[in-house]
């Protein structure tokens, strides 16, 4: 039975000149590369130059998409941009993107999932698309988490960098079976109770400041592999397929060991797992995008493949989607 989809017709990234390495680091806080190496795998960040600001990122990863695509931003009629580090309170960093990229027309917003964002504005375009409100829907994730780190805390500051990355889905008809190219599942979970084991000790309501990114690491690693694992399991469920039909996972890349562990949990080999986390560090909701990128431009990923992505942050927050590309 034919059924609408939301299928990938352009990719776009941006990453800030700037380059942090592990032994820039260890100038600010006590730390050193090797111990940096072996509980995250990160060997370097990029990091936003002053004045630079997440809507920038966005605008540059969205005209790349938008360029590989062969699409005008007026060809675009819904903007969801997926940030927890906006440029201001309100108006949303999505409507700034709006207009730089010449779209006048339609509606653009911004969500807040943290490092799901990504994952859940795909699910979100995804149901504007299936519901026939929108015919191309941009999907950005953009982060500049170096403005809410703690520098003269060691235990987050190493973790996570500056990033955009977007991705075009323009609704077309399919066939409803799990060969129709575009997203083919999408699931989403949240369990506030862990609210307190990753937050942002600041916000508009609470103090008035934008406050620092706090974390218990031990924590959030534990609930990572397991809840990182359903959201895959979900995925496959629903698509009827075994881990052995996915070509690539392109995971939410916060920590090597995460990735390493879900794998081992899932009987997945690590030759079909795309990482940048060493070289990207955890950008956030702009981590998929940017994996997914860098693994399609170096010719990984393939016109027909399967494709799963996943991510799990704050909240905390988690989810899975599936794609045909
Ligand atoms: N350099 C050197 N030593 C450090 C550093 C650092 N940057 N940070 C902490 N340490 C020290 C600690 O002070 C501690 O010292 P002590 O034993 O003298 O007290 C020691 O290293 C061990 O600290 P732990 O916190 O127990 O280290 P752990 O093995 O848990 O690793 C880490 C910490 C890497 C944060 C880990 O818990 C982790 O990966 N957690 C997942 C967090 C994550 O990825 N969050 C991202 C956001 S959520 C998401 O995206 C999924």
């Amino acid at each position: 039975m034919s059924k609408l989809r939301a299928v990938l017709v352009g990719t776009g990234t941006y990453l800030p000149a700037r380059v942090m390495t592990n032994d820039d680091l260890v100038k600010l806080v006590d730390t050193t590369d090797e111990w940096i190496t072996a509980r995250t795998g990160i060997k370097q960040r990029y990091i936003a130059a002053d004045g630079e600001f997440t809507s920038d990122l966005a605008i540059k990863a969205a005209n790349i998409a938008l360029d590989d695509a062969g699409l005008k931003g007026s060809d675009i009629d819904l903007i969801v941009l997926a940030t927890a580090t906006p440029d201001q309170t309100f108006p949303a960093t999505a409507v700034r993107v709006q207009t730089a990229i010449g779209m006048n027309h339609g509606a653009a917003f911004d969500l807040q999932a943290v490092c799901s964002g990504f994952i859940y504005a795909m699910a979100t375009a995804d149901n504007f698309i299936k519901a026939g409100q929108a015919k191309r829907v941009m999907v950005i994730g953009a982060e500049t988490f170096s403005r809410i780190l703690d520098w003269e805390d060691r235990t987050t500051c190493v973790l996570f960098g500056d990033g955009a990355g977007a991705m075009i889905f323009e609704a077309q008809i399919g066939e409803g079976t799990s060969e129709d190219k575009g997203i083919l599942t999408t699931h989403l979970h949240s369990d506030g109770q862990y609210c307190d084991l990753l937050y942002v000790d600041g916000g508009p309501s609470s103090t008035q400041t934008v406050g620092h990114l706090r974390m218990n690491g031990k924590e959030v690693f534990r609930h990572a592999v397991k809840n990182i694992a359903e959201a895959i399991n979900d995925s496959l469920t629903e698509a009827g397929l075994e881990a052995e039909d996915i070509n690539w996972f392109v995971p939410h890349q916060a920590n090597q060991r995460i990735l390493d562990g879900t794998a081992k949990r899932l009987g997945i080999g690590n030759e079909c797992i795309v990482s940048t986390v060493a070289q990207h560090g955890n950008t956030s909701a702009a981590s998929v995008p940017l994996a997914f990128d860098v693994a399609r431009k170096d010719g990984r990923i393939k016109d027909g493949q399967l494709v799963l992505m996943e991510a799990m942050g704050g909240g905390f927050t988690w989810g899975s989607a599936l794609v045909r590309v």
